[in-house]
């Protein structure tokens, strides 16, 4: 695979604060969502979180077993130290693909964009091995194309419905209604079900 992809790369990313897909908040869209769930038990997973305001947002609306991940050491030591006396969030450092476990929802949050586009399938497959049954991706996807190359690499609808439609029912993937400025009109709101 492309070294601009490893570990290291997204670490010195983060060691040189090249962060710019950092927003500095929860995705309205997303915290929208989960301020619709009732159970507050399910167990959570944001794969690539970063800084993983969805996580803080969970905790405060109520949630008990948020799973943070990320491959960069340097962002997983900040996640410890941020997290460290909050006990609803449990923080990983680890390749998404080699993680093993089991989730009831899966967050995803400019993730899926950061991964080189050969990864996709490998992206849907373990996000099936890590669901239970019934359980879901929620979050936002982009729907545009990037002019300099990747990442962030972009995509569409149709591309994307492909990818998922053999292992989710795809409940919505819709233009998002309450994007953050600068990506209204570029990203979809998916909510998709395992099969
Ligand atoms: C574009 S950033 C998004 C961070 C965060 N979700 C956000 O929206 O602010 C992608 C993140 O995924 C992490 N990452 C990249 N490849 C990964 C992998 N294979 N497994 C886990 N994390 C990964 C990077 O370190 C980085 O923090």
């Amino acid at each position: 695979m492309e070294n601009f992809l490893s570990k290291d790369f997204w670490n010195d990313r983060w060691t040189n604060h090249e962060t710019g897909w950092d927003i500095g908040y929860a995705s309205p869209a997303i915290v929208s969502f989960f301020e619709k769930i009732e159970d507050k038990n399910i167990k959570i997973l944001i794969p690539g979180c970063g800084n993983a305001y969805e996580a803080e947002a969970l905790v405060r609306l109520g949630f008990k077993n948020i799973h943070i991940l990320d491959i960069a050491p340097k962002a997983v030591d900040l996640l410890k130290e941020k997290y460290a006396s909050n006990h609803q969030i449990s923080v990983l450092c680890d390749d998404f693909f080699d993680h093993n476990s089991n989730y009831d929802m899966m967050i995803e949050q400019t993730f899926f964009c950061a991964i080189h586009p050969d990864l996709r399938k490998k992206y849907v497959e373990k996000a099936v091995s890590l669901l239970n049954t019934n359980g879901k991706i929620i979050g936002l996807l982009f729907d545009t194309v990037f002019e300099k190359q990747g990442p962030p690499f972009g995509g569409n609808k149709k591309e994307y419905e492909t990818l998922f439609k053999h292992y989710f029912e795809i409940e919505t993937m819709e233009i998002c209604n309450n994007s953050i400025p600068p990506r209204k009109d570029k990203e979809l709101f998916i909510q998709l079900t395992k099969k």
